[in-house]
């Protein structure tokens, strides 16, 4: 399973590229207004930072500057993923770029048609977003879950799963159960992941019992 990091934020991506953990980055236009800096700039840095898929969102909402848009982007670097909306026109810019062999990134899903609309369109991953149907008493799982079957069907389904919107380190675990492709993960919880509380404890006791024989491994010279 891939982790990508959902921030534009450039100091934590190199903060946590250097985890090891992190496969690719996923932006979209809010996270890079937060950033206040120039959209195109922070893409051409991050893909500086990470080699993997960087997604870069188009902001127009008709399929001809789509394409306009996501040409520019894709001319950033090798390793920028166009993401586009999961409308008709986003699907019809999917299919164009893609054609032309740029990664498309289908966003904004939140129905299993729709999933099979972004395969059918050539996109190299779709993003359903889990927590904003969470948020509407709907199950963002359950929606994973369909999407990972229905792809399962078929050969020429190539399309990876992205699982978008997490909001907590359950959503990871249950979308790697389900064999989702990828997790776009906010920051604060790809450092969720790595504690637990019994880690802590028990690596305390260890130390204290360490302590004790007063060796060190690096000082020995037995
Ligand atoms: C990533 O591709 C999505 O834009 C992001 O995961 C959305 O997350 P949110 O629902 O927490 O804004």
């Amino acid at each position: 399973m891939k982790f990508f990091i959902d921030t534009a934020d450039i100091d934590e991506i190199r903060a946590l590229a250097e985890t090891g953990m992190v496969d690719g980055v996923t932006t979209n236009p809010s996270l890079v207004a937060k950033t206040g800096r120039r959209f195109t700039d922070v893409v051409a840095e991050i893909c500086k930072i990470v080699p993997g898929p960087i997604s870069a969102e188009v902001t127009a909402t008709d399929a001809e500057t789509m394409i306009e848009e996501g040409r520019k982007l894709a001319a950033i670097a090798s390793n920028v993923a166009v993401k586009v909306p999961l409308t008709e026109d986003g699907l019809r810019a999917c299919r164009a770029l893609s054609d032309q062999g740029t990664m498309v990134n289908v966003t904004l899903c939140f129905s299993a048609a729709q999933s099979i609309l972004a395969a059918k369109a050539g996109a190299a991953f779709v993003s359903p977003f889990v927590g904003r149907l969470d948020d509407i008493g709907q199950s963002g799982m359950e929606l994973i879950a369909d999407i990972v079957e229905i792809y399962g069907q078929y050969d020429d389904f190539t399309t990876e799963v992205l699982v978008a919107s997490i909001r907590n380190p359950m959503h990871v675990v249950e979308a790697a159960r389900m064999g989702a492709h990828v997790a776009t993960i906010p920051p604060k919880i790809l450092s969720q992941l790595f504690k637990h509380p019994l880690t802590d404890k028990g690596l305390a006791a260890f130390l204290d019992d360490w302590a004790k024989t007063g060796q060190s491994i690096l000082g020995d010279e037995g």
